[in-house]
């Protein structure tokens, strides 16, 4: 893994973002646009600026220091570039860094994260048993530990935690129907159908895109659940309350605008071709070109 750099000096306090500034989506990689696309569907009128750490992807084998870290510098870009609000669309990054991104930001950013969807799968479940697949930082986070201990527990719902490794770099890549991606997922999910789950939470934002794999390996056996719709209301309540939502009609279609960090544009603009619908516009650019 590359070495993580000093976290940057941060600027004094921007003068108040406006309505027309653009929302600002953070992920590790590509994951993030599950919820990018969800946000651009929902507010129609916002310009979206999208940064993809992925020089450092994936962050799900890092250590709580360095996700923290890394995810710091990521929203005090977003925060330079002008945006309005940052949506950490990434569980992993959200479980080591909302607190300490409120408290440095207060009321100047309003930051919006995420934690799995466990509390809408336990509501639920008939079988009284749901699992969920993030990645080994998210699991060990206190986010996870809270949402079970206040729904889960006083509901008797027994919760399944899955993790890999592999899942991550196979969607980077664009590999999420390949028979290696496949066979990785019959693998660590067999067990869990085993054990009556009806519910599985998908609790990283690059999971989403392997509902269809998931979907022909296990057909209807699970009910497939993530955040990306409640974190577009969270982030559409967020707006509205601090009068931040853009008013202007904007052919009623968003833009996401795509920074990758690590020089990977070119690698990645197929990928995005496959995961961004089509009735999106979107660009794609190497940060280092923007900050150079
Ligand atoms: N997309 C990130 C999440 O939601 C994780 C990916 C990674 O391991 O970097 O947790």
């Amino acid at each position: 893994m590359t070495a993580v750099q000093p976290m940057p000096l941060l600027l004094d306090p921007m003068p108040n973002a406006s309505s027309d500034a653009p929302i600002g989506i953070f992920d590790s990689g590509v994951g993030g646009l599950s919820v990018a696309q969800e946000i651009a569907r929902h507010l129609p009128n916002e310009q979206i600026l999208y940064y993809a750490d992925t020089k450092h992807v994936p962050y799900g084998a890092r250590s709580d220091q360095e996700i923290r870290q890394l995810t710091a510098q990521a929203i005090e870009w977003l925060y330079r570039q002008g945006c309005k609000i940052a949506v950490v669309a990434c569980n992993t990054a959200s479980a080591f860094s909302l607190d300490y991104l409120r408290d440095h930001y207060g009321e100047r950013f309003p930051i919006v994260g995420l934690v799995p969807a466990l509390k809408p799968a336990v509501i639920q479940s008939q079988s009284k048993v749901v699992a969920v697949l993030a990645t080994p930082a998210t699991l060990r986070g206190q986010l996870i530990k809270d949402v079970m201990s206040k729904f889960a527990e006083p509901a008797g719902v027994k919760v399944l935690m899955v993790t890999s490794l592999e899942l991550v770099p196979f969607v980077e890549a664009g590999l999420q129907m390949s028979d290696a991606c496949l066979a990785v997922l019959q693998q660590i999910l067999q067990p869990v159908v085993e054990q009556e789950a009806d519910f599985l939470v998908l609790g990283c934002t690059h999971y989403p895109f392997l509902k269809n794999a998931i979907r022909q390996i296990f057909d209807e056996k699970l009910e497939l659940i993530d955040s990306g719709q409640a974190v577009a209301r969270q982030t559409a309540y967020i707006l509205i309350k601090n009068g931040l939502l853009c008013d202007k009609t904007r052919h009623n279609i968003s833009r996401i605008e795509c920074f990758v960090s690590g020089n990977n544009a070119a690698v990645l603009e197929p990928v995005l071709q496959r995961l961004i619908s089509e009735q999106l516009t979107w660009t794609i650019q190497n940060l280092d070109d923007v900050v150079a």
